[in-house]
Formats: structure tokens, C-alpha cells, sequence
């Protein structure tokens, strides 16, 4: 039963309702990898789905364009404050609806069209709004993309450097959507200060790891910091601009009025929430044990004969290409979410298939870490993944049926918040 309960919806709209309290089962029965999800709290779900959605308000606090903001002001504030106080950066602005309108008002705050901006290619593990072709920011914008090192599968710094010498981008994005290893912000501020550029770090992935110490922080060396709200940083769909104070009104500008109109306030509500949970001490063990249980994992894939992109993994994530295994991407992924062990399927660097049936799957450990599952378990997830991959090859749906049921079974000992039993 979806926690909190749907009693309203399900007497109004039973249709609705009923897929409703079937994807809160579905999430409640899978071992979710998907390495961009997470489970919130019931806090934050009872935040986003308030009366806040009701209400209007273009604008930033004591500066609106309605009436009627005499607690939209403080909520929105209240956010803020926590961003501020949680990262310890000068400015932030909770107002952006997700990640890729995050990243447009970057855009929009320090290039014209047609100014260079340098992001690591998507296929390298970069993020579609850093630059990539198919997206705005790569067909209004003149992208330059670096990769990662061949041999090692990581970032190499001095061949950024080299393309930032030669380019002389405006803006530099680093973080990414499929990076597996620490990012080196010093390294990246030292790239930009030399050919004077913005840094931007894309936190979006890791942003729950920096607030929960176990990733270093972008602050003190990025200039501008976007990221996520709803990935391993646990709150609701959404995201945030974070800035030193030289860039702050020009941050505001973009988002306001520059790229959207009135903020979300329900989600700017559950944002505030998520952010006084990501600086308790248990969000604080929960970000460490995010990184232990995928560093777990990556040693149990790598035992039973998968390769890691990389060799392994810093933080919550975990990229592998199967070639090793004989299956493409898609069609594991597609035994494994049978199996009850939900992912993606994902390019992998230098993949020589094409994006929508790459070599490789992208994981991660956000979700089950939240459910309670610890290393112990997950020699346990790798054989899983490994028997499913073999099973698919054959087309043993029984052995995919039979880990299904054991990967339920499991899951039935940990409780998932925005769920109950009936
Ligand atoms: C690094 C990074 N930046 C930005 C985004 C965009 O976020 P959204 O999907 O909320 O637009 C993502 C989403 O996966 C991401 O991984």
C-alpha cells in the first residue's frame, strides 16, 4: 500500500490509482540499480504533495509578482538557508524544475549563442546538457568534448588541459552521468583559471556522496555548482544552482526570468526537507555505506568475470561493459529487470555499438543502500546478475523467474519508505 495513503485518488480516479499503488509495489519488489533513483522519505513525499502546488510566485522572496506570499517566502528561504548551510557555498537558487533547465540557465548566465563551452562527450559518461549534439546546448553552442584515457577509463587532466588551450572555452562542465571515479575539481579549477573560464560542476550524481562526506566537495573551487535534488542527495524531483557570491544575481537572472516562470513550491518544500535529512549523521552514514556497498559490488562483478569501465568504482556508480560476457546492453538489461534487478543499459567508452544497444549497463547503490542492504549482500546481487546474464543467453526463463522470486524474498526483510505491506 503506497505510503502515505491514496484514499482520495483511488475513490476519485480507481484507474489511476490502481497504477499507483502497482508502481509502489513494483518499487517495493525490485532491487532498483538504476543509478540516477532513489527511494525518498515520507516526509518528502507528504512535502511535494501539498497545497503548495496551488500556489504562484514569479520571482525570489521579498520580490515577488503575486500576492499572497507571506509563507511561500519563508519556505522558499528556508530551502535556500539549508542549500547555503549544507554545501557551504555563498548562494543557491532551489527554483530550477529539474537538472537539464539547471544547466540551460548556466548557459544563459555567461554565454552568448555560439560561444564555446567544454564538456565531457556523452558517450564518455558527460550529460547531454554539457555540450552534446542532439541537445540545445550543442546545437545553439560550439561544444568541444573530452574524453577519458582509452587504457584507463578516466578522466586525464592534461588532455583536458590541452583541448582548453586550444579551444579557450567559455564555460568548462565536469561531472558527468556515467563517471565512476572521484572528480578532481582542483584540477579542473586549475584548467579554467588558466584560459578563464567558468567551472560549472555538474553534481547531479554525486551530490548526496559531497553532503554526506564521502566524495570531495566542488566548493572553493567551482565556480558554479548544479545539481539534482533527487538522486543520491534523496530528495524530490528537482534541482539547484549554487554559486559564489560574485555569480549570484546573475544565476537568479537566468532562472527568473530569464528560462522559467513561477517555481514549484511544493517541490521547493520536499527540497527543503531532503536537505535538513542530507545533514543529519545518519545521511552521513548513509552516503559512506552508499560508496562501501558499490565498492562490494564492483569486487563481486569483477569475480564473476565482468569488466568494469575503469576497473571498478569511487562512488556510487558502476558502468560495465559485457562484451566479456557475450550479450549486448539492452537485452541483459532487459533479463535483468525480469530478474528483479532493474538498470539501465549504457554505452560504455569507445563503445563501437551504437546508443540505443551499447555494450554495457550502468548501475548504482543509492536505492538498495536506502532499503538497508549492506556489503554482505551484495556478493549475493553480483551471482544474481550473473546467473541472469547466463540465463538469458540460453533462454532459461525459469532460472530468470526462480532469481525474481529470491530477489523478492530478500527485499520482503527491508522496508521501503512510500510503501506498506497491506
Ligand atoms: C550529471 C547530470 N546532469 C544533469 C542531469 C539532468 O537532470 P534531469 O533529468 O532532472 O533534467 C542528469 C540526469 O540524469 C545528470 O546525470
Amino acid at each position: 500500500m503506497h505510503v502515505p495513503p491514496i484514499p482520495h485518488l483511488t475513490a476519485e480516479d480507481p484507474q489511476l490509482a490502481t497504477l499507483i499503488e502497482a508502481e509502489a509495489t513494483r518499487q517495493h519488489d525490485k532491487l532498483r540499480m538504476i543509478a540516477s533513483e532513489n527511494y525518498v522519505s515520507e516526509a518528502v513525499l507528504e512535502a511535494s504533495s501539498t497545497v503548495l502546488t496551488n500556489k504562484y510566485s514569479e520571482g525570489y522572496a521579498g520580490k515577488r509578482y503575486y500576492e499572497g506570499q507571506q509563507l511561500i517566502d519563508p519556505i522558499e528561504t528556508l530551502a535556500i538557508d539549508r542549500a547555503k548551510s549544507l554545501f557551504g557555498v555563498d548562494h543557491a537558487n532551489v527554483q530550477p524544475y529539474s537538472g537539464s533547465p539547471a544547466n540551460l540557465a548556466v548557459y544563459l548566465a555567461f554565454l552568448q549563442p555560439g560561444d564555446t563551452v567544454m564538456g565531457m562527450a556523452l558517450p564518455m559518461g558527460g550529460h547531454l546538457t554539457h555540450g552534446w549534439s542532439v541537445s540545445a546546448t550543442g546545437k545553439w553552442f560550439n561544444p568541444v568534448r573530452y574524453a577519458v584515457n582509452r587504457e584507463t577509463g578516466r578522466i586525464d587532466l592534461d588532455e583536458v588541459r590541452d583541448l582548453a588551450l586550444a579551444e579557450r572555452p567559455k564555460v568548462i562542465f565536469c561531472g558527468g552521468t556515467a563517471v565512476p571515479r572521484t572528480i578532481d575539481f582542483p584540477g579542473f579549477a586549475a584548467i579554467a583559471r588558466e584560459v578563464g573560464a567558468v567551472l560549472v560542476a555538474d553534481i547531479a550524481h554525486i551530490a548526496g556522496l559531497i553532503a554526506g562526506g564521502a566524495h570531495p566537495s566542488p566548493v572553493g573551487h567551482a565556480d558554479v555548482i548544479t545539481t539534482t535534488t533527487h538522486k543520491t542527495l534523496r530528495g524530490p524531483r528537482g534541482a539547484m544552482i549554487m554559486a559564489t557570491a560574485e555569480h549570484a544575481t546573475a544565476i537568479d537572472k537566468a532562472v527568473f526570468p530569464g528560462l522559467q516562470g513561477g517555481p514549484h513550491n511544493h517541490t521547493t518544500a520536499a527540497i527543503a526537507v531532503a536537505l535538513r535529512e542530507a545533514g543529519t549523521q545518519d545521511f552521513r552514514r548513509y552516503a559512506h555505506h552508499v560508496v562501501a556497498n558499490a565498492a562490494a559490488l564492483a569486487t563481486a562483478l569483477t569475480e564473476h568475470g565482468f569488466t568494469l569501465s575503469s576497473g571498478g568504482t569511487d562512488n556510487h556508480l558502476i558502468l560495465a561493459d559485457l562484451t566479456s560476457k557475450d550479450i549486448a546492453g539492452k537485452p541483459a538489461a532487459q533479463a535483468l529487470d525480469r530478474a528483479g534487478i532493474e538498470l539501465n543499459y549504457n554505452t560504455v567508452p569507445y563503445d563501437t555499438r551504437k546508443p540505443f544497444d551499447p555494450s554495457g549497463i550502468r548501475l548504482g547503490t543509492a536505492a538498495l543502500t536506502t532499503r538497508g542492504l549492506t556489503e554482505e549482500h551484495m556478493p549475493q546481487v553480483a551471482a544474481w546478475m550473473d546467473e541472469t546474464v547466463a540465463a538469458a543467453l540460453k533462454d532459461d526463463e525459469a532460472t530468470i523467474d526462480r532469481i525474481a522470486g529470491e530477489v523478492r524474498d530478500l527485499l520482503a526483510a527491508f522496508p521501503m519508505p512510500g510503501y506498506r505491506a497491506a
